[in-house]
């Protein structure tokens, strides 16, 4: 999620610095740092907010030397702030480090530290590591830093400087990403390729503790027992904007792609099968859960249809009765509150206005707020009482794809946590979702492989102007987000039905070639849903469904099916929203849109 950078050569470190990290903005925008060395002295320059504070703090003051690292922070471990940015230091000011990554076992770390003396002057995990270097140095970094990373347990890529081994630079790298740019007398590290590129187009792509020691000698690569690792030298053919998405022509597509990770990654710690569901940030006691009365679920956009899917897995696992609001619209209804009523704000930035006036409205009247949001530090994340962050990593389209992912999956984690509590559900039943959630990821994939199927399906159908989804239920929900992401992306009108409801007006819209697409995803509900997309094939309408795999006889009823991985009911929204926004995007393709920026939008809406 966050960026880092390293130079070793003969230019002056900080202009090369400084172009990589504006390179890599696109993996955090919380703060910047670099720390260069000088005749022998580190010096550190830091400063919260986006590159170009550290640049005019680097324009008054530069920093000279020809040996560097750098970092962008996308907060996870305490908040944006001078003292959480990157680099972090030992006391003595000799060992810098940058970092990406998560230390998992950084508290235990810290008080192990901490009773050895060192004192620690921010909020993040990453700052056990400059201080464990410091504990193991004897004079050889190498060795320390080998010894400091076989104590540290998560993910990590790391750039680590020494003023007193001037002429060295050490990386190192395990489950996040670090590649080597090769210069001509000089050598760079980074977290993406895009870093290096104005520079070179020779690179090392490290796989995990492959150790590089860069020095006056050249460059090595080792492993943890100091044996030469012999590499082939990749040549980068891609253009620098291309790379930077990853590939990708766009970040919608690449974000779609993410989101098995980005699942992955809010389960982390919380899902965990034979143990209770522990939620770090979330101080709310069992006592306090079972006098709950009522919920509040409140948000905007994409974030209001993950509410949706709240609203129905909190109830049905919980059994506590939630109302779904918009935001804009809460506090103009003067709305029931008290002690005893739950907020829960959805939010991916944690700034939006109207959420942000619904979070205060709810705290003014006594009520206890949980926001859900992918902004560490965000003004969501501090005003409200707990949080449960979505760890889906910066999301750059416009359009939310893997934010909302990520905020089905904290809905599922809060309606267990309130069942564990309120003793609802089982273990047994429990363990059952956990389960089954934890098998999220994989069909998420699979579901991602079938995208040429919805590439046909746009190049046949993008001249149309107006389309039409159902679904009931929690299809019904997943129909809302799917119509949002067309509309957003591509212009066409659409609008999502609750298929019951067609009856009741909109079926006077089905004419020959009206194009809906139905979900069938829930079990239950399937016979009655084939009744309604047969009701519209007889009025002309050309169905496209999606059911589970197996569902072969819906195949009579409709123009098109696609099938979707068959996971638990409750579950499913979390896959067949992939198509959807699939679709959205080739349509939006065809049509020539600018699909990451579309017209009119912004990512945060901070006004109301
Ligand atoms: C804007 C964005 C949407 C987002 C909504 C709510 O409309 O374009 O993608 O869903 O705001 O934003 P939030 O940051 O509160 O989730």
């Amino acid at each position: 999620m966050c960026g880092i950078v390293g130079y070793f050569g003969i230019k002056e470190a900080q202009t090369i610095l400084i172009d990589g990290l504006r390179k890599l903005e696109y993996r955090g925008y919380d703060s910047a740092g670099v720390a260069i060395i000088d005749n022998g002295v580190l010096n550190v320059t830091k400063c919260k907010g986006r590159l170009a504070n550290l640049e005019a703090e680097l324009l008054e003051t530069p920093l000279k030397g020809t040996v560097g690292i750098g970092h962008t922070r996308w907060a996870t471990h305490g908040k944006p702030s001078d003292e959480n940015s990157h680099p972090h230091t030992n006391e003595k000011g000799t060992i810098s480090v940058v970092h990406n990554g998560i230390i998992e076992n950084y508290i235990h770390l810290r008080e192990w530290l901490m009773a050895k003396g060192y004192k620690f002057v921010s909020e993040t995990d990453t700052e056990v590591v400059p201080h464990l270097i410091d504990f193991y140095y004897k004079g050889n970094i190498v060795e320390a830093v080998k010894k400091a990373t076989a104590k540290m347990e998560g993910s990590y890529a790391i750039a680590v400087l020494c003023s007193d081994e001037p002429d060295k630079l050490i990386a190192v790298r395990k489950d996040s990403p670090l590649i080597v740019g090769l210069g001509e007398n000089e050598f760079y590290v980074a977290s993406d390729i895009p870093a290096v590129l104005n520079h070179t187009r020779e690179v090392y792509l490290l796989e995990d503790n492959e150790f590089v020691v860069i020095s006056n000698d050249g460059i090595k690569l080792e492993d943890i027992e100091g044996d030469i690792i012999n590499k082939e030298v990749f040549h980068v053919t891609w253009d620098a904007a291309a790379a930077e998405k990853g590939g990708y022509e766009h970040f919608m597509i690449k974000e779609i792609h993410e989101q098995p990770k980005a699942i992955r990654d809010t389960m982390t710690s919380r899902i965990v099968l034979g143990q209770p569901i522990t939620l770090d940030d979330i101080n709310i006691t069992k006592e306090q859960i079972k006098k709950l009365d009522k919920i509040y679920i409140v948000a905007c956009g994409t974030a209001y249809h993950a509410g949706a899917v709240g609203k129905y897995v909190i109830e049905k696992l919980a059994r506590i009765p939630v109302e779904l609001d918009i935001a804009s619209e809460f506090k103009y209804r003067d709305p029931i509150i008290d002690k005893n009523t739950l907020m829960i704000v959805i939010s991916q930035s944690g700034e939006t206005a109207d959420t942000m006036s619904a979070l205060r409205l709810a705290k003014e009247k006594g009520a206890r707020v949980i926001a859900v949001t992918n902004v560490v530090g965000s003004a969501a994340s501090r005003e409200a009482d707990d949080v449960l962050y979505t760890w889906a990593g910066p999301e750059i389209a416009v359009a939310s794809t893997k934010a909302y992912a990520t905020q089905l999956i904290a809905m599922y984690i809060i309606a267990l946590f309130f069942a564990q509590n309120k003793e609802t559900l089982s273990m047994d039943k429990i363990e059952e979702i956990k389960a089954a959630m934890l098998e999220l990821p994989e069909k998420a994939e699979e579901m991602l492989k079938d995208k040429e199927t919805i590439q046909k399906f746009t190049a046949k159908t993008y001249m149309h102007k107006d389309m039409f989804f159902i679904g009931r239920g929690l299809d019904y929900a997943v129909a809302l987000e799917g119509s949002l992401k067309l509309k957003e992306v591509s212009y066409i009108h659409s609008d999502a039905y609750a298929a019951g409801e067609l009856k009741h007006g909109a079926i006077a819209l089905m004419e020959e070639g009206t194009i809906v697409i139905a979900l069938a995803t829930q079990e239950e509900l399937f016979g009655k849903m084939v009744s309604n997309m047969r009701e519209l094939s007889t009025r002309g309408a050309k169905v496209y469904a999606f059911a589970p795999k197996g569902h072969t006889e819906i195949e009579k009823s409709v123009h098109a099916v696609t099938y979707v991985p068959k996971v638990l009911d409750i579950l499913a929204p979390v896959i067949s929203v992939i198509p959807l926004q699939l679709l959205a995007y080739y349509m939006a393709i065809q049509k020539g849109c600018d699909v990451d920026k579309p017209r009119n939008l912004a990512k945060s809406v901070t006004v109301e």
